[in-house]
């Protein structure tokens, strides 16, 4: 098994319509050029903006995303709570009370004899819910997979990069890969920390970015002008692919490699 790799492909945010068309168009062919032998997909908005759907999920899964993982939207729709109770390929974070409705983590199979992956979802608290600690969560998930997965996925759905980075850290060589969503906003910082994790604080958003994180901007703007609230509608134009592509080292499950994807550029002109 020297040298083999296992290529996993994160996709940030989906957003409404417009992110799961562009990922039922692209992602098929990403797959090929980079090729990925497993894809996980943020898919918290992929419901019209704002939570998840049996439909969006579906149409992720028909798609070739392997498993959907959520954050603080996953709760949005109430028509999703049967789904989320019981189907395996869709996570929400880990470290909500004991007694939410969804699962926090799953392990699914690889082909090729490369075992299983662990994949965990877990929210930040810096400017979001106080919830459980996701550090000491994070603790007691690895101890549950113990002996289970060779590679291990996070998923940190968390408004503030301090809280992702510092999770990085204590999570270094623990798990495979830290890639945080919730931003919509992709960062530049892709990276292999010393004990072989790969981490990226943001992999962005699939989605409209003539918009506002997604969202029209009209009624964004008009929430800020008034601080009154504004419906909020799934925008449409400009929509970009956000991911993030890691190549795990089959035998370690560390990372060996971390690319970000972000297709197309924007227009930029010359410097
Ligand atoms: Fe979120």
């Amino acid at each position: 098994m020297a040298g083999k790799t296992l290529r996993v492909m994160f996709i940030g945010d989906v957003i409404g319509t417009p992110g799961l068309k562009l990922v039922g168009m692209m992602l098929k062919g990403f797959k090929k050029t980079h090729r990925i032998d497993f894809v996980i997909a943020n898919g918290e908005n992929a419901h019209n903006g704002k939570g998840l759907s049996a439909e969006a999920l579906n149409q992720l899964l028909e798609a070739g995303v392997d498993v959907v993982t959520g954050g603080n939207h996953t709760w949005s729709n109430f028509n999703f709570f049967d789904t989320l109770k019981t189907h395996p390929k869709v996570l929400r974070p880990l470290n909500y009370p004991k007694g939410t409705y969804g699962r926090g983590y799953g392990l699914y199979p690889l082909p090729e004899g490369l075992g299983n992956i662990a994949v965990v979802n877990l929210q930040g608290r810096t400017f979001m819910y106080s919830i459980d600690c996701p550090f000491r969560t994070a603790d007691w998930a690895l101890k549950q997979l113990k002996d289970e997965a060779r590679f291990v996925f996070v998923d940190f759905h968390a408004e503030a990069t301090a809280e992702k980075i510092a999770l990085g850290w204590y999570l270094d060589g623990r798990v495979s890969a830290l890639v945080g969503t919730h931003t919509h906003v992709q960062t530049a910082d892709e990276r292999i920390l010393p004990k072989g994790t790969g981490y990226c604080s943001d992999a962005g958003m699939t989605g409209p970015f003539q918009s506002v994180i997604g969202m029209q901007s009209k009624s964004a703007i008009d929430r800020m002008l008034y601080q009154t609230p504004h419906k909020y509608e799934c925008a449409s134009e400009d929509v970009h692919f956000s991911a993030v592509v890691v190549a795990l080292d089959a035998e370690t499950g560390k990372t060996v490699g971390i690319r970000r994807i972000f297709y197309p550029e924007f227009e930029k002109g010359e410097v």
